[in-house]
């Protein structure tokens, strides 16, 4: 890198033969962003029966899946054919007062998981939020029996705050949800 090229925060990471990419969503991604809407199970214990497959071509075009308040990126793994290996998303929220925070999720595409690249994409998503946006917080939530999300959360700086009764209806019953944070403050792990 010359002098005069900025620092660009947040979009890669190198481990040990490949680079772990986030980058807009493209129309070539919308195929994932179908499957992940039909295919029972594709998304992992998040999957809350059929969605609207066209919703993702909608989302496309107004804004390219980068909204102010809701939006996300894909997560690419380099060198690989198909480099393609899942997506992270951002969503807007807020308590009292006027400064919103931001809720992350993640899925990875089978084929991609348990390699580390789930806990790296979520502390690059991170670094990523935190040095385009003023959010002092980052909150993650995830499943009693995700026990591979739980430990990619702590990997990418999280830390649990405690468990939230009864949140979420799922699978035929109301579960309780894990909720994580990572403050501006915390050590990013990359
Ligand atoms: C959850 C998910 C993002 C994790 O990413 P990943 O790339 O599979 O996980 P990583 O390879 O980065 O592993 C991170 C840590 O979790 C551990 N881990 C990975 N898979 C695990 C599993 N199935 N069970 C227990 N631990 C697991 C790894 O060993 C590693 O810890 P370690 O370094 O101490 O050994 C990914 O598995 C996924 O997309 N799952 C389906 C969707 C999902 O559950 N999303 C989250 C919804 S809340």
């Amino acid at each position: 890198m010359n002098g005069s090229e900025p620092t660009v925060v947040g979009i890669a990471h190198q481990m040990a033969g490949s680079t772990v990419r986030l980058r807009p969503v493209t129309e070539d991604d919308l195929e994932m962003m179908r499957r992940f809407a039909v295919e029972p199970g594709l998304i992992g214990l998040d999957w809350a029966g059929f969605r609207d497959a066209a919703a993702p071509a909608r989302r496309f075009a107004e804004n390219g899946y980068l909204g102010e308040q809701i939006g996300g990126l894909i997560v690419q793994v380099e060198p690989s054919a198909d480099s393609r290996a899942g997506y992270v998303s951002y969503l807007q929220r807020q308590n009292g007062g006027r400064a919103p925070y931001w809720e992350i999720g993640i899925v990875l595409l089978p084929e991609w998981r348990g390699q580390g690249f789930g806990w790296r994409a979520q502390a690059l998503f991170c670094d990523y939020l935190f040095s385009h946006t003023p959010a002092q917080r980052i909150q993650a939530s995830t499943h009693a029996e995700n026990a591979a999300e739980q430990r990619s959360l702590e990997k990418a700086g999280f830390q649990l705050e405690g468990v939230v009764r009864a949140c979420e209806f799922r699978a035929g019953a109301w579960r309780d949800g894990w909720l994580y944070s990572r403050l501006r403050d915390d050590p990013s792990p990359l």
